[in-house]
């Protein structure tokens, strides 16, 4: 089959899409702007219809890149590229990375991928498809063009782990055969593949590991710790904490990760990684749990549910690496960046930001406890 037969390219025409307008929550704030383009590349963002890509997608075209964003929809929604999809420079391509991708661009960041737990685990076996194979595709035009590939791998790789806080040079605590590994294992899979493509023919890869990371355009749907428990106080419901509440993670600003993976793309042929990128600042789900009832003013409660198998107790970065190799290191705080999300939530719930309400219409998904991803 010529897969470049059924690639269909969407010109980013705003009129065809009925998409106006922008991100009120994504105005580049002081001190925080993306790295400026040396010279004017062509990026390909798989995954850039999702949470993360789209961001990036945007960050690319601030810096004066031009922007080929492929997606399937799986997970991701032609929502989130409503402040770019009339931009120059823009160009949006359907298509599965599962499948070969011939197209020719200056760098890659291999995005694709179901990140949140209700949306892998429905699936799984296809979630290590496009794991494996979609690293083999992005790999192998990566290799024929000459030029650097990202691969956002995730804090997931290191499990439930055994050494805290998780840097790189830890080799995780990963259960090969539960229902999470279809997500951990596959993203492990994708980062050895990865580096043998480096030693084997050369390929300039990035490897960044990707902690919990939240903001505006999240699915409200997909059960990620943030999105969830803001969406379940906006509208009046109990709070869902898992176990006792007392597990941590660190969550960091989708602006400061974008940041993350722009400079680590800029960085010389010899840095590979992994590397990680994340907010190193650690709190229980339960002081999380607390602080969305008071940004809130919800009335409220917590309601715990029983532990999901395999779910890490402990989640923190070390971000020495990203400090020192790309100066990096987040700077939104966690109260600057749920008052920015909970201000989106809002909007969504009140009707004035559309979200595809895909999750819900689909039973399987639903027998899946809703948890958070990395
Ligand atoms: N958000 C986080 O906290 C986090 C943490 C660790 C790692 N990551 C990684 O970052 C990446 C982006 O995560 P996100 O939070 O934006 O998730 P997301 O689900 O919002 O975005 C993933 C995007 O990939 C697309 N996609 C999935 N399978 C595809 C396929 N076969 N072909 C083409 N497109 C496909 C989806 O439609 C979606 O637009 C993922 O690879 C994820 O594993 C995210």
């Amino acid at each position: 089959m010529n897969t470049e037969m059924n690639l269909r390219f969407t010109e980013s025409k705003a009129r065809d899409t009925g998409l106006p307008g922008t991100d009120p929550e994504h105005e580049p704030k002081a001190g925080n702007e993306p790295p400026r383009a040396s010279r004017r590349r062509r990026f390909l963002v798989t995954g850039g219809g999702g949470f993360v890509g789209s961001f990036l997608c945007e960050r690319l075209l601030d810096a004066e890149h031009d922007v080929l964003c492929v997606d399937n929809f799986l997970t991701g929604q032609i929502e989130n590229l409503k402040s770019v999809i009339a931009r120059p420079g823009f160009r949006l391509l359907h298509h599965d990375i599962t499948h070969p991708l011939h197209v020719e661009v200056d760098g890659i960041f291999n995005l694709a991928c179901p990140a949140s737990p209700v949306h892998y685990q429905s699936d799984p076996i296809r979630t290590t498809k496009i794991n494996v194979q979609g690293a083999l595709n992005v790999l192998g035009l990566a290799k024929r063009l000459h030029v650097p590939v990202l691969q956002a791998s995730t804090s997931e790789v290191y499990g439930d782990p055994a050494v805290h806080p998780q840097a790189e040079s830890y080799w995780g605590h990963v259960n090969p055969t539960g229902p999470r590994a279809c997500y951990d294992e596959g993203k492990r899979c994708a980062e050895t593949l990865f580096f043998d493509y480096h030693r084997q023919h050369g390929v300039s890869i990035k490897v960044a590991r990707i902690f919990n990371t939240y903001g505006p355009r999240m699915s409200q749907h997909d059960g990620r710790v943030v999105s969830n428990m803001i969406v379940q106080a906006l509208t009046g419901q109990d709070l869902t904490v898992y176990g006792d509440g007392q597990q941590t993670r660190s969550f960091c600003y989708v602006d400061d990760l974008v940041r993350g993976l722009m400079l680590l793309m800029e960085t010389p042929g010899h840095v590979t990684g992994p590397i990680n990128l994340g907010n190193p600042v650690e709190f229980t789900v339960h002081d999380l749990a607390h602080k969305v009832i008071k940004k809130t003013g919800s009335r409220c409660r917590v309601r715990f549910m029983p532990l999901p198998q395999d779910d890490p107790t402990r989640r923190r970065p070390d971000i020495a690496q990203a400090r020192e190799i790309l100066g990096w290191q987040p700077m939104v705080g966690l109260d600057a960046g749920l008052d920015r999300t909970i201000r989106y939530f809002d909007r969504v719930l009140k009707g004035g930001e559309p979200q595809r309400g895909d999750v819900a219409s689909k039973a399987s998904w639903l027998a899946v406890p809703l948890l958070d991803t990395a």
